[in-house]
């Protein structure tokens, strides 16, 4: 008979300084869950006319906790709010540690109030899985630092000042806490250049499981059977377990490939296995996700930096795809600063293989304190400049045209009198 639920459920919040909300849940009047944090939601819904319009809002402090329980291996914090909407975490317990298993975010576009002018009726729901996981039994989670979830291509959820104990043992909070990775400060040491040994895969679990439940009627939408944007993996390489990052990389990448003639594009999730190295003219990232290894090797050639080498490999049903090329000049900048192009790019590596970029941004060399120095920008990044220049171009290359027509016009009409 343990399924006791939460008897009694409540909080108060005085909002004298910042947002957020804390919640209390209690099950035979012992406090068993708590939580004080602040999220923010931004949604993407379709208005008239089929266009989309983007709004952000917060929890409220005043949302309801009703329906948050639970009992000695799962918790449920669950806060509802407004006019049918609710946000919740399931939290379950195993040996000696606790993790959040689902983060759930139901939103009406019903409600007029916060969706106005929504032209579909009907709640959504989406489900992430959010990263927190191996919290000591008996600790609270603690995360001051901003994490954004993206739940669907909809909608997104930012936390931040998290503190979370979805276990309480004998009605009263811990005071232990176990810390985000986000919230652990980054350790100056000497930098010294040596070959790489340990290797720190930086991965945003940033799930991506839209869920949607249209309840009434669907939104008029018309699919598209493109793939979505992929999701943008956080690398870093270090020298060793106690220096910062010697290789940082960001990016979204799709692979397009031509295998047994048949021309199919992938996204390259990111991955489960991150290495690499970091040297003196040389820095490589390999990459392993799923079927998929990707390895990029840098070269420096004392000014500049650049990607030099690529090798994928890809493991599919119609078997193995290979392709490498060593003699690339992408991404370059000057040694001591980034590269970095938000914009979507596209490269050839191949004749069979190319790679779509997204949110990009590379420094192989010359890292200090684990940050990314100032950033060359890709062109592409920047089409107010490049705009002006070609219609320039356009409108002198037209006068010279009309010019030459013109002389040449006198000239044939000079000769004509001539020759009469
Ligand atoms: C705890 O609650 C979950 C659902 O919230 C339920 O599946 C589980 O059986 C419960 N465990 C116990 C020991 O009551
Ligand atoms: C609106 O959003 C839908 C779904 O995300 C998308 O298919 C559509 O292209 C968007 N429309 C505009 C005008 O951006
Ligand atoms: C949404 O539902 C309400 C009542 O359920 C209805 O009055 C309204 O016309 C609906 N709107 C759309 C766009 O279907
Ligand atoms: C989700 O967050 C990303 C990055 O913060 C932003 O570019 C995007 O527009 C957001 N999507 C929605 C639906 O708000
Ligand atoms: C809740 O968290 C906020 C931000 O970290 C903090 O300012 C506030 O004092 C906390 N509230 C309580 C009751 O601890
Ligand atoms: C907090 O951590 C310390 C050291 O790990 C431990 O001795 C103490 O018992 C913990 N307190 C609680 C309430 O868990
Ligand atoms: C990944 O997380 C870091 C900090 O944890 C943050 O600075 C960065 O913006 C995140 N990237 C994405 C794509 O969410
Ligand atoms: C780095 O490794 C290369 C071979 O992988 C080796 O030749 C070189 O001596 C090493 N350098 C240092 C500083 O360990
Ligand atoms: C939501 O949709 C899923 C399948 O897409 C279904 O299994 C589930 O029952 C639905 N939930 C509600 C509340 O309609
Ligand atoms: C890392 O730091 C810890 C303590 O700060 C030290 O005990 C350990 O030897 C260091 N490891 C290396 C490889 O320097
Ligand atoms: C990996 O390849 C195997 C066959 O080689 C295939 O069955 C499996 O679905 C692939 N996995 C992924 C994630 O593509
Ligand atoms: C780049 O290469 C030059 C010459 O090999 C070297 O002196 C310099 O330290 C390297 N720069 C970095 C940041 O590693």
């Amino acid at each position: 008979m343990m399924s006791r639920y939460a008897a009694f459920v409540f909080f108060l919040y005085f909002g004298v300084v910042s947002h957020g909300i804390e919640v209390e849940v209690k099950n035979d009047d012992k406090l068993c869950l708590y939580a004080n944090l602040t999220v923010s939601f931004s949604v993407t819904y379709e208005i008239a006319d089929n266009k989309n319009k983007t709004i952000s809002f917060e929890l409220p402090a005043n949302a309801s906790s009703k329906g948050s329980q639970c009992n000695d291996t799962n918790s449920i914090l669950k806060l509802s709010f407004l006019d049918g909407h609710s946000w919740s975490v399931d939290f379950s317990l195993k040996d000696k540690n606790y993790q959040a298993d689902t983060m759930t975010f139901v939103y009406n576009l019903n409600d007029s109030k916060v969706f106005p002018d929504s032209s579909s009726n009907g709640t959504v729901t989406v489900t992430t899985k959010p990263d927190i996981t191996d919290v000591g039994v008996n600790t609270s989670y603690s995360c001051k630092s901003k994490d954004t979830l993206v739940a669907s291509l909809q909608a997104n959820m930012t936390l931040s000042d998290v503190l979370i104990q979805a276990f309480i043992v004998g009605g009263n909070r811990s005071k232990n806490l176990t810390t985000c990775p986000a919230d652990t400060p980054v350790t100056p040491t000497p930098t010294h250049v040596t070959n790489a040994t340990t290797v720190a895969p930086v991965t945003n679990a940033t799930t991506v499981a839209p869920v949607t439940n249209a309840t009434t009627v669907a939104p008029p939408t018309t699919p598209t059977p493109t793939l979505p944007t992929p999701t943008v993996g956080n690398y870093s390489i270090r020298h060793d377990a106690n220096s910062t990052a010697c290789l940082l990389a960001n990016f979204g990448l799709r692979i397009g490939f031509t295998q047994n003639k048949k021309y199919q594009e992938v996204n390259f999730d990111p991955p489960t296995e991150v290495s690499g190295s970091c040297g003196v003219d040389n820095s490589e990232l390999i990459l392993v996700s799923n079927n998929i290894t990707v390895s990029l090797s840098f070269y420096n050639d004392t000014k500049k930096f650049r990607l030099h080498a690529v090798n994928v490999t890809i493991n599919s049903s119609s078997g193995v795809f290979a392709q490498s090329s060593a003699n690339l000049s992408l991404w370059e900048a000057a040694v001591g600063s980034s590269y970095m192009c938000n914009k979507e790019q596209n490269f050839t590596i191949t004749s069979l293989l190319s790679f779509y970029t997204f949110s990009l941004h590379v420094q192989p060399f010359g890292v200090k304190n684990g940050l990314y120095s100032t950033a060359h920008e890709c062109s592409l990044d920047d089409p107010s400049i490049l705009i002006p220049i070609i219609v320039g171009a356009a409108l002198a290359g037209l006068i010279l045209i009309v010019v030459i027509a013109y002389v040449i016009g006198r000239r044939k009409t000079h000769a004509g009198y001539q020759t009469l």
